[in-house]
Order: C-alpha cells, then structure tokens, then sequence
C-alpha cells in the first residue's frame, strides 16, 4: 500500500503489533455496508461514474459473499479488514476498486465500522436483557407468596418474599436497558465523510450516506468524528454496570444453592459435577457469571486508558478498542443467556426458605411496630422493649413466637395475646403493603406492570 513512498519492507515485528486483522475482521458486514453507501454516494454526486460505483456495489457483494462463507484468506500484510476487503475487491473488479476510498480514509472508516458494531450490538443486549427479565418474572409471579429471609449484611433481617426480591433484579435490569438506549441514542451520528480529520473538497453528501447506514445524522465535527470514541466507552460503562448486576445475582445463586442454605436447587443442565466428590453440584455457570464481571470492568478501564491524554485527531493508540469491546460484549452476551437459563430452571425450595425466614428473630420489628401501634409507644422505646424480649428468647432457646406470652409481659404488662398474630412470617410480608414493599400483593402487581410494560 506504501509502495509509492516506501522502499524497505516493514520489519516482522512491525507487522505483528501493527496488523490488526485478527481482531477487526469482525467488522466485515459494517465495513461493507460502510464502503457500499459511500460508493453509492459517490455516484450520486457524480465524484465517480455510475458504471465504476456499479462494478464496486457487484464486486463488494462478492466479497462479503466470500467472507460469509470463510473463503477469503485474510493476510496480516494487509494490516487490516479495510484493506484486506479494498484488495480483494481490487482482484475481482480491477481499476475501479482504485476509486472507492476517494473522499475518504480509514480514519473516518473504521470509525463508522466501529460505531455501527457497537451500536448493534447494544441492541443485541437490550433483547437478551428483555429475556432474562421475563424469565424472572415467570418465577416472580409464581413466588410472590414464598417467603425467604431478607439480608442486610447477609444477617436476617426481615421476611421477604422471593417474588420480590426477584423483582429487585427486574429493576436493576431495566436501568441497564435504559443504559443501553441512551448509548444508542447518543451514538447515532455518522463520522463517514470526516475523511482522515479535515473532511474533504469533494462535493460529498454526508447525510445520503449517514441515512443509508442507520444513523439519524452525521457528525457535525471532522476532528471529533474520527478521534471520539466515547460511545464506546459509554457502552462499556453499561456493559460493566449490567455485568456487576448479574455478578450479584450470580452470587446469591451461589449462596442459595449451598447444602447450608438450600433455598434454591440449581438443575443439572446449569451445574457440573466433581471428578473426586460424588456428592457435588457445583454451580460453575453463577460462577463464571461472576467471574466474568473481571473482564467487563477491565474492559471499561483498559479503553478509559488507552483514550486518556490522546491528542486529536486519530492515533494508532486506537486501534486498541476494540479488542477490549469485543471481548466485554462477548462476556455479557454469555453472561446474560447462562442466566436467563438459570433463573428460568432453579427450583426454589418454599419449606426451606421459609424456615430460614422463620429463624433469626426476622419478626422483631413487626414486634416493635405493634407496640408502637396498638399501645402508641415511641418506636424509639419499642424497640427497646423488643430487643429485651429478643434477648429473653434467645435465652430460652426460642424463637419470639415461641415465647409464652407471659414472659413478654414480664417485660410489658400491656401487651396482649393478639401480639402473637404479628409474629409469623406470613403475617409480616403480607403487612408490608406500603408502594414498593414486599407484600404478596404488592408483588402480583409489580409483575402485571412489567408484563404490560414489557410487551
Ligand atoms: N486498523 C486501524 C484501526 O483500527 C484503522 C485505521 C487506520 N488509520 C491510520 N491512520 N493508520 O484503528
């Protein structure tokens, strides 16, 4: 490509940092799209003929053709897909693949590439975001009612339902949608044209080339257009964030799928077996749900470094995102279908849960809430009273309900046997009615407004 300039040969050394195939070929479909609205463009405002922009669009299907069916051989020499697509197109077509990059550079085409990838592809994840809300609301709905344990510190803190909880992630996922869209939203420029940074004196038509290729306008500025690469550092932050979502989840399921625990039952097809303990199911897939979350915030980082302190326009530095892109979009599209799997095949387990939300003195603050109630007292003072009869229980042995109401009173003469109907399990989710709370009902709702909002 250099030959009119260069005499010597790159050294081999050269070539291995410098070629960037290996990892861009993924962008064909983009970079023959990109290259068949430019020569349209081309043709339409006469800069080539319409016989040469005819031979380019036939010869460019060709290729794509080729490279679908894993028939081009890509070389490194070539550097990259830009090149290696225009060479192959040079073989086919002859001269007039010579007239395809008038009016443009790979400045202004990988850019395009690039964006166009990034932008399917967090549509591609908004779907599969879509999939595994359904699936939790499939198990919401037939959990409103199942009651757990809710943590704070991973110490009992009041009953939950498991429908709600779930519900939790429902939330989570539906902020990393909307990540996602506002991504998309912002990214929809098009940098085709900006040329290697300072656009160009042919009589281009931007916006015919911008609208051939899905975005709402072309970019406004030259110099940004090929030296931004801020959409896809805004995708990697949406990547990282859903991605520490799912690490979450992926660690609950860990914990709740432990013999200790036992409040869900992971199914074979998510879990392996030991090669020594026969007795295993261990829950690789949560794990390395988990695990994958390393790469999507070292992805994020590693791109936030490499664009720090760039002078404008484009450096080579760049060539860097996208490796690091690829590899954090793979991670979450994996990450995203093993737990849409997961969340759709655990079995809960109802009797368990409910005997772990039944332990731990869980019913404590709807002690101290019917103290403030029924005998106005200041929480402040119920909770006292409460934590006194905690104590009581504990040295009995008990749990509050299994205290007799005598030994309550010891502590507060007012109180009386109905106390005992706030103390279940039951009884307190079903009292959280408040928006937002964990009541069963409360719950039934929330599914019927996700399931509307979300068809
Ligand atoms: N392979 C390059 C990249 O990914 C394409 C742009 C090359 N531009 C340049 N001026 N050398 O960034």
């Amino acid at each position: 490509m250099w030959g009119g300039r260069f005499s010597a040969k790159p050294d081999q050394v050269m070539q291995a940092i410098n070629a960037s195939i290996d990892v861009d070929k993924r962008l064909a479909e983009e970079d023959i799209a990109g290259s068949k609205a430019h020569a349209a463009m081309l043709a339409k405002t006469g800069i080539v003929s319409k016989a040469d922009a005819k031979a380019i669009d036939d010869g460019l299907t060709q290729v794509l053709d080729e490279i679908r069916a894993g028939k081009l051989q890509f070389s490194k020499a070539l550097e990259d897909i830009h090149m290696n697509v225009e060479a192959r197109l040079k073989e086919i077509i002859g001269d007039p693949a010579g007239r395809l990059h008038t009016a443009r550079s790979r400045n202004d085409q990988v850019a395009t590439d690039f964006r166009l990838w990034v932008k399917s592809a967090c549509a591609a994840r908004i779907g599969q975001i879509e999939a595994l809300m359904r699936a939790f609301l499939g198990q919401a709905e037939a959990h409103a009612e199942t009651v757990m344990p809710g943590f704070t510190h991973l110490q009992t803190a009041q009953p939950v339902t498991f429908g709600h909880h779930l519900l939790a992630y429902v939330e989570m996922l539906d902020r990393d949608r909307g990540r996602f869209r506002d991504a998309i939203a912002r990214m929809d420029e098009s940098p085709l044209g900006a040329a290697a940074l300072a656009g160009t004196g042919f009589p281009i038509d931007r916006d015919m080339t911008a609208k051939a290729l899905g975005f709402a306008r072309p970019m406004a500025n030259s110099l940004d257009a090929v030296s931004d690469r801020d959409f896809a550092l805004e995708s990697l932050s949406a990547v990282a964030i859903c991605a520490g979502h799912l690490s979450r989840l992926a660690e609950e399921m860990v914990i709740w799928s432990s013999a200790q625990f036992g409040f869900v039952k992971q199914s074979d097809a998510w879990s392996t077996g030991s090669s020594i303990m026969p007795q295993k199911r261990n829950p690789d897939a949560a794990e390395l749900v988990r695990a994958k979350t390393g790469r999507a915030t070292g992805s994020l980082v590693g791109l936030l470094t490499v664009m720090k302190a760039l002078p404008l326009a484009y450096s080579k530095d760049m060539q860097e995102d996208k490796a690091t892109t690829f590899e954090a979009f793979d991670a979450l599209d994996l990450s995203l279908q093993a737990m849409t799997g997961m969340v759709t095949a655990m079995a809960p387990d109802p009797v368990r849960m409910r005997a772990a939300a039944a332990s731990g003195f869980s019913t404590a603050t709807d002690l101290a809430d019917w103290l403030v109630r029924e005998l106005n007292m200041p929480f402040r003072d119920a909770h006292h009273v409460t934590g006194m009869a905690v104590k009581a229980a504990e040295q009995a042995g008990q749990d509050l309900p299994g205290l007799p109401l005598s030994a309550l009173q010891a502590i507060e003469p007012r109180i009386t046997q109905d106390v005992f109907a706030v103390l279940t399990v039951e009884a307190s989710v079903a009292s959280r009615q408040s928006y937002g709370g964990t009541a069963p009902q409360r719950v039934r709702e929330q599914v019927a407004a996700w399931k509307e909002k979300l068809t």
